[in-house]
């Protein structure tokens, strides 16, 4: 598999906080890349800094050899690096159509085409039934849909899910999962963050591990749950990572 996204070194820090220190990473394309850690690692920093909320103080992305290093959110997106946001934030007073049209529209001007392309990722998504509905009143899981949704109609090459299936039961989560295999096997790379092990394990092809703004550990989700030095960052030496929906604490509203 050839190499999509190339992170190299990547450093972002907040007053004296190192939330990222030489991050580096690899995305294949097709891949579905875990990306874990406790709280605080600095995994929604990665996601801010790739996707251009952020500028990173030092390092390095190639996104297929291009270098996209600091570019802003639109050009970011334009080149194929979409995201969901850990605190889901749709235009609450739009309609699920209004709002996946919304990021439809960075592909054309035209508002009959970005309407067409939005029912399509509305159907992909399964949100069909409440594409009417203001996102305002949507419950969570069909929020969180959402959130994928209009991800989804920016038409990325690498998609960053940030806890996308929070707040869901195990059920929903079940479906949620296999909503981003659905998506993968569209042909798009995704880097999955998530505090659920038993979801990184049943989704992921490789996960990463993120302590303290530094890589703690990288391989297979087994060899890396099996990792000593990872089950001692999660919970300071007890024998086993949490594999059901328990978190390792609140999560922050990034
Ligand atoms: N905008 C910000 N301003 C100041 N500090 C920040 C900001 N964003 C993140 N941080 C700090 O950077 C560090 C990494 O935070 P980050 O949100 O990336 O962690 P995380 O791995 O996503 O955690 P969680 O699992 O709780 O979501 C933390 O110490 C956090 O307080
Ligand atoms: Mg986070």
């Amino acid at each position: 598999m050839s190499t999509l996204l190339k992170v190299t070194n990547l450093k972002k820090s907040f007053q004296g906080v190192h939330a990222l220190k030489d991050v580096s990473l690899d995305l294949a394309e097709g891949e579905i890349l875990g990306l874990i850690g406790p709280n605080g690692s600095g995994k929604s920093t990665f996601v801010n800094t790739i996707a251009g909320t952020f500028r990173p103080d030092g390092g390095r992305a190639l996104l297929q050899d291009v270098d996209v290093t600091g570019l802003p959110t639109p050009a970011m997106a334009r080149h194929g690096v979409a995201r969901t946001f850990q605190s889901s934030r749709p235009f609450l007073g739009m309609t699920v159509l209004e709002n996946v049209t919304v990021a439809a529209l960075l592909h054309t001007d035209r508002p009959a085409e970005a309407e067409a392309a939005a029912r399509e990722c509305i159907a992909l998504t399964g949100l069909a039934d409440c594409v009417d509905v203001t996102s305002a009143n949507l419950p969570v899981e069909r929020r969180r849909r959402l959130d994928l949704c209009r991800a989804l109609a920016l038409k990325p090459k690498v998609l960053m899910l940030d806890e996308c299936l929070a707040g869901l039961n195990p059920r929903e989560m079940d479906e949620g999962l296999d909503l981003v295999r659905l998506i993968n096997r569209t042909g798009v790379s995704v880097i999955f963050i998530e505090h659920v092990m038993k979801a990184v394990v049943a989704l992921c092809h490789r996960v990463v591990v993120l302590n303290q703004g530094e890589l703690l550990a990288e391989g297979s989700p087994q060899a890396v749950m099996r990792d000593e030095k990872v089950i001692r960052a999660y919970l300071g030496g007890s024998s086993k990572l949490c594999s059901t929906s328990k978190r390792s604490a609140p999560a922050t509203a990034t």
